[in-house]
């Protein structure tokens, strides 16, 4: 899509299916793809729509044109909300936080972070809350909030918490230098970095290897990893386990069997190097 084509007044955020995947893109491109409330009410509205889907099993998050995401939107979200009541400020900040990580971070389906292009500030929000980000090597990062007179709120300070180690977070909060994809992925931020040329197509076979995943299994996973983080090694040893008990309580497809008769008894395949045989 190119920018010349593409019109203000097109919908903030698009999605496009392929075979299990929900490409969702933000649209702002003329605004590198900067926040905006009506992108974030969107992008809820989006992702409740994805998560009752069927037929979507992976959803990616990428953004229009040369850029991931700019950011919060600092004219529409910051400056046209000052002096406006407290209430309403609020209001407008917990609508973005709604689908920026309290709805992506336990979301039930695999989510993956495509990151095309220029990513700053409150992007790094939703780009930690997905479970797993691939960048285009060509990609800059920026904690930029320092630039421009702020702290990393929005949860952006606890988003980098949570995957970088406190050296490199502090470095490029309190600098605000920008840094690419490549050492984004040096550093934890993302999984990988790749040329940007090959970044869909890299991205769709990680995204079509976790569609032909055990779905109940998947999502019993990584919520599992995402809220052992405050627990202690007693308490995260009762949860996983309940959690492991809930999982073949609703597991449809029986998974734990399946794999287990195709491992002992078919001898049909090793788990230690693939799936089991997915059947109905
Ligand atoms: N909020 C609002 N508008 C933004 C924006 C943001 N975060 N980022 C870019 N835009 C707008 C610009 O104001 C400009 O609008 P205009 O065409 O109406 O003047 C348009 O997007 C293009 O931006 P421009 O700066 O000309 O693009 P660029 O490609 O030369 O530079 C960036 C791209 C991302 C380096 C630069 O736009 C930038 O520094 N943005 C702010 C990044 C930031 O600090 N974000 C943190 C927010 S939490």
């Amino acid at each position: 899509m190119s920018l010349a084509q593409t019109q203000p007044e097109e919908p903030p955020v698009l999605v496009e299916r392929d075979e299990g995947i929900a490409w969702v893109t933000l649209n702002r491109p003329h605004k590198r793809n900067a926040m905006s409330p009506a992108l974030n009410s969107m992008m809820l509205e989006v992702l409740e729509t994805l998560e009752d889907d069927e037929a979507c099993k992976v959803v990616v998050i990428t953004g229009a044109g040369d850029s991931f995401s700019a950011g919060m939107d600092l004219k529409e979200y910051f400056r046209e909300t000052d002096g406006k009541p407290t209430s309403v400020r609020y209001r407008t900040y917990r609508a973005a936080g709604t689908w920026q990580w309290r709805k992506l971070r336990l979301y039930p389906k695999p989510t993956i972070a495509m990151v095309n292009g220029w990513c700053f500030g409150g992007a790094f929000t939703p780009l930690v809350a997905c479970d797993l980000a691939i960048a285009a090597e060509e990609a800059t990062f920026g904690l930029s909030e320092i630039n421009w007179g702020i702290i990393p709120a929005g949860n952006v300070t606890k988003a980098v918490q949570t995957v970088m180690n406190s050296r490199d977070a502090l470095y490029y909060i309190m600098t605000g230098k920008t840094f690419d994809g490549s050492k984004a992925a040096r550093m934890g931020l993302v999984n990988e970095a790749v040329p940007r040329a090959e970044l869909r197509a890299h991205t769709r076979a990680l995204a079509l290897d976790l569609a032909a995943k055990n779905p109940t299994v998947l999502k019993q996973a990584k919520i599992a990893f995402k809220n052992i983080g405050g627990m202690d090694w007693d308490l995260a040893d009762d949860y996983l386990m309940a959690k492991q008990e809930q999982g073949r309580f609703q597991d449809p497809e029986r998974g734990r069997e399946q794999g287990i008769r195709q491992f002992l008894d078919e001898k049909s395949y090793k788990p230690g190097l693939g799936a089991y045989r997915r059947e109905g």
